[in-house]
């Protein structure tokens, strides 16, 4: 392994414009579950309806009126986002930014702990599970910002229902945060991508697209995944041992050019 590391090191350095792709796996070590494989929330819980955006149009005062009761998975996992805190493969990716080889961080996780560790170009395509959002003109706001009497709670700017922002099954990606996501996809030439099944699109598909057109690839888990045949690198483990050592490798190749 030491040597995919130094050779996914050698890789980054010599790349003009890298970025990440985040999943769940990166925050395991953050005391967040994953969704799937062993000890995934899906895997115990099941998969959530595919038209949880429908169901909430369609009633959401009683989603709220759910939510607010915490049931099922959606219990544990704002527990454990709400005390969870960075582990350092969010620092290292982070530092990876700060000395200006990673250029772009697309996110699926919607525990806000990669702003929490310092990654100020983060891209939440699944939303940020601590803050809430207007489905009319899209305003997002802290969840303190916004008052629970009466539910669904409506927005201050333009009297839209609010949502949490994080992005149910069946809703559509904001526009935003898709514009950002495309943007960056078209501008990489390789991408490392961090616990991730890359199951769930369109979040998967920047890969395969970055593959697709001759860029590389380096992904960080310690199973295989759907990606494993489309990567260059695979680093076999755990991202809050395996990023750090690949940070601290690149750190020592800079220092030594
Ligand atoms: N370090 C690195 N990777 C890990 C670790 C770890 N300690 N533990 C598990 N993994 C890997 C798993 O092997 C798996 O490949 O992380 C991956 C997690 O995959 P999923 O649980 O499918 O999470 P993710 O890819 O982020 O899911 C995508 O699906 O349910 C939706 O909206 C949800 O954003 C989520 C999306």
């Amino acid at each position: 392994m030491p040597q995919d590391i130094d050779k996914a090191a050698e890789r980054l350095v010599k790349a003009n414009y890298v970025i990440a792709l985040t999943g769940a796996g990166i925050s395991v070590e953050s005391g967040i579950r994953p969704f799937r494989g062993p000890g995934g929330l899906w895997t115990e819980y099941g998969e959530p309806p595919m038209d949880g955006y429908q169901r909430f149009l369609a009633d959401p005062k009683g989603h709220w009126e759910q939510r607010i009761k915490r049931v099922g998975y959606a219990k544990e996992l704002y527990e454990t986002i709400e005390k969870a805190k960075p582990n350092p493969a969010h620092h290292a990716l982070a530092e990876l930014e700060r000395i200006g080889v990673l250029k772009y961080l697309i996110t699926q996780n919607v525990d806000n702990l990669h702003l929490a560790a310092g990654s100020e170009k983060v891209a939440q395509i699944h939303g940020n599970m601590l803050k809430m959002r207007c489905i009319k003109c899209g305003s997002r706001y802290e969840q303190e910002e916004i008052s629970l009497e009466t539910l669904p709670p409506t927005c201050p700017k333009c009297g839209g229902i609010i949502k949490g922002d994080g992005v149910m099954f069946g809703e559509p990606i904001p526009l935003d945060v898709l514009e950002v996501c495309e943007r960056e996809m078209d501008r990489s030439e390789g991408m490392i991508c961090v616990g991730t099944s890359a199951f769930v699109y369109p979040a998967a598909g920047f890969p395969r697209e970055i593959k697709r057109r001759g860029g590389f690839l380096i992904e960080v888990d310690p199973r295989e995944t759907e990606l494993t045949p489309l990567c260059d690198i695979s680093l076999r483990g755990k991202a809050a041992e395996i990023v750090p050592q690949l940070v601290s490798k690149l750190r020592d190749i800079l220092k030594s050019k």
